[in-house]
């Protein structure tokens, strides 16, 4: 099986998950002292010229990346993806007014759940009886044109179903996403959308920043005396500066950036991506059986891949044999079984190619 370099493992862990190579290894160089500041980020004030270059070029290359219209904000906030289901309900459902979910797996279903408690939330779509297996056509939405938001889940990191298509809100619905686990993985028209967030810790670097793209006429919504943190506009004004933000993460998302710039951007990962997850998909689709792809084909993940052996015991087998080979963080989710491979940007090609046969190898023994 093919080595890495550094003696670095085949990473397949869903979150936090791999980061590029040269990421790491400039963090690394430029560790004790950054661009010749002499200090490390890690020692710099978040007001110091430096880091206002640090956190300028990553939103720089963020709205370069996605073509981010001047009349959306960028934010970099704490509190990972879970505080962002409490605060788009706190922001952008005025008293009084219900926000539409589409249940499409745990995630989404965590995010209307914690709406649930601060106010009126209605479900558009629940596939949970169906075992969260797809993401639903245009036409199986119930949607409430009166609602505050339509909100749904791009890439469901449990269930491996991903959204193709955005789902198209009712006019003046703003359209709301959780884009956690394929933020940065795909070309994306951010017009389309009111609100997008990520937590970083998949595909945008370590965990302690989300990301969250807001529409600017949304920040009106944001009602008085919301908690600063909380509060999407007081964040906006202050440039994600009102208090000190988690500098190292920003840092490293902002790498992070620059590395997809230079592979050539959005397109270009796509493509990347779709073969990885071609060559997995490929061995389950060939095997007769032995391995079951858990989303339905039109709702396949090409970032997190999950899939059943015939019995547990054979899962289990897969995990404790694949980890001996260097193939690490494949078992699936405790509430879902089965095996899941996440394979983010970061996440070189040879790894899923190790997956790929060692998925055939364990078939001939086992099958
Ligand atoms: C799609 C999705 N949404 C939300 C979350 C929760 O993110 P956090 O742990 O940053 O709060 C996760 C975490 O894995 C996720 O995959």
């Amino acid at each position: 099986m093919s080595a890495l370099p550094h003696g670095r493992i085949h990473n397949f862990s869903a979150g936090p998950g791999v980061l590029p190579l040269p990421v790491l290894e400039q963090a690394q160089a430029e560790l004790l002292n950054w661009r010749g500041a002499g200090v490390s980020v890690l020692e710099m004030s978040h007001r110091s010229a430096a880091f206002e270059t640090i956190i300028g070029e990553a939103e720089a290359d963020l709205r370069a990346l996605y073509g981010i219209p001047d009349d959306y904000a960028v934010l970099f906030l704490q509190g990972g993806a879970t505080l962002q289901f409490a605060m788009q309900a706190m922001n952008l459902r005025p008293a009084g007014r219900s926000a539409d979910y589409i249940l499409t797996g745990a995630w989404s279903k965590a995010a209307f759940k914690e709406a649930e408690k601060l106010g009126p939330t209605r479900a558009a779509f629940n596939g949970e009886s169906g075992a969260f297996t797809y993401f639903p056509a245009q036409s199986e939405l119930n949607l409430d044109p009166q609602a505050a938001y339509l909100h749904f889940c791009s890439n469901e990191t449990i269930h491996g179903v991903q959204c193709k298509t955005e789902p198209v809100p009712p006019p003046g619905v703003p359209l709301v996403c959780d884009a956690s686990s394929d933020f940065l993985s795909r070309p994306l028209n951010v017009s389309a959308y009111g609100l997008l967030y990520a937590g970083a810790q998949k595909n945008a670097g370590p965990a302690g920043v989300t990301l969250v793209i807001i529409r600017k006429d949304l920040l009106a919504r944001t009602p008085d005396k919301l908690p600063v943190l909380l509060d999407y506009r007081l964040m906006a004004e202050n440039k994600s500066l009102y208090n000190t933000p988690p500098c190292f993460s920003i840092y490293l998302v902002g790498l992070v950036l620059k590395w997809l710039r230079g592979l050539g951007g959005l397109s270009a990962i796509a493509a990347l991506n779709a073969a990885k997850s071609g060559l997995i998909y490929d061995v389950i689709d060939r095997s007769g059986g032995f391995y079951r792809g858990h989303a339905r084909a039109d709702s396949r993940s090409p970032m997190n891949v999950t899939f059943r052996l015939p019995d547990e015991a054979l899962e289990a087998q897969f995990v404790k044999e694949a980890g001996k080979a260097g193939l690490d963080g494949l078992k699936g989710h405790r509430s879902v079984g089965g095996l899941r491979a996440s394979l983010y940007n970061a996440l070189p090609r040879e790894s899923a190619e190790a997956l790929a046969q060692f998925m055939v190898e364990f078939q001939r023994r086992h099958g």
